[in-house]
């Protein structure tokens, strides 16, 4: 009888625990299904695309849109041939939302003929200047994304000058000097809802890696108390803004 009772008791023990655990790890497991069954989402080709973004940096950009699109519709600044504008969009393509995509497709100071970045099948042979448009066209069309992602052919302050859209994320990949991260920051941040997402492309901790505008930025926005830094995926600097979070897992 004794024995027994310690027996029951016993098995009592183990399976509470069980189930305990159980209820700790369940939603991680769903979360992280459901993670890799949206990321499966992201056409294959994006590895084609031409761009400047890392696949791991891509893949955080995606789940931060994810998250954001609960809050409101995404922006970015720095479109170029489509990239970032894939992950971004195939989130916002999924939770239902638009993603804003500003671009004048000019290229930035490096992109210029002669400069590092210069890319001979993106000068347009009749003005003789850059143009990343068509390029970035046709694969927000090949993407399925036509009726997610606005393209905004122009330069960032003239689409800022009469904005008035919320937003849950701004991705800041445009001009690279201090001069125009600071304005791309001054201009867009005010837009972003509380609980939403700054992110920063090419934060450099060390400066022998890269040039150090966006982190400088990145510095003085945090500086500002609006905001609170989330780990950063690669060159990816997150910043989530303070308030109240209403953000739907
Ligand atoms: C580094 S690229 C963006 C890369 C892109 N996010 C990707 O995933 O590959 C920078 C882009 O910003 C654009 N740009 C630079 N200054 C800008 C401005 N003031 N307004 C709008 N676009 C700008 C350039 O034309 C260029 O296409």
């Amino acid at each position: 009888m004794f024995a027994s009772n310690v027996l029951s008791r016993v098995v009592g023990i183990v399976f509470e625990s069980a189930q305990r655990q159980l209820k700790l790890v369940l939603p991680r497991c769903i979360l992280s299904s459901r993670r890799m069954e949206n990321s499966n989402l992201i056409p294959p080709f994006i590895s084609e695309i031409k761009g400047f973004l890392d696949e791991e940096e891509g893949q955080r950009l995606f789940e931060l849109a994810l998250e954001a699109c609960s809050l409101g519709p995404c922006l970015e600044i720095g479109s170029f041939c489509g990239k970032s504008t894939v992950y971004l969009g195939v989130a916002c393509k999924i939770k239902g939302k638009t993603l804003f995509s500003i671009d004048h497709h000019r290229g930035s100071e490096e992109q210029q003929p002669g400069q590092p970045y210069f890319d001979f099948e993106l000068l347009d042979s009749k003005s003789g200047v850059i143009d990343s448009f068509p390029y970035f066209r046709a694969v927000m069309q090949k993407a399925g994304l036509d009726e997610v992602v606005v393209p905004m052919v122009s330069k960032s302050h003239v689409v800022a000058r009469d904005w008035a859209t919320p937003l849950g994320l701004v991705f800041i990949d445009g001009g690279h000097s201090y001069d125009m991260v600071i304005k791309d920051y001054d201009y867009w941040y005010p837009y972003l809802l509380p609980g939403g997402f700054l992110v920063f492309h090419d934060i450099f901790l060390d400066p022998a890696e890269g040039g150090q505008a966006p982190y400088e930025v990145y510095k003085v926005a945090l500086a500002s108390g609006e905001f609170k830094a989330l780990p950063m995926t690669k060159t990816l600097g997150i910043l989530q803004r303070s308030g109240p979070v209403m953000v739907e897992k």
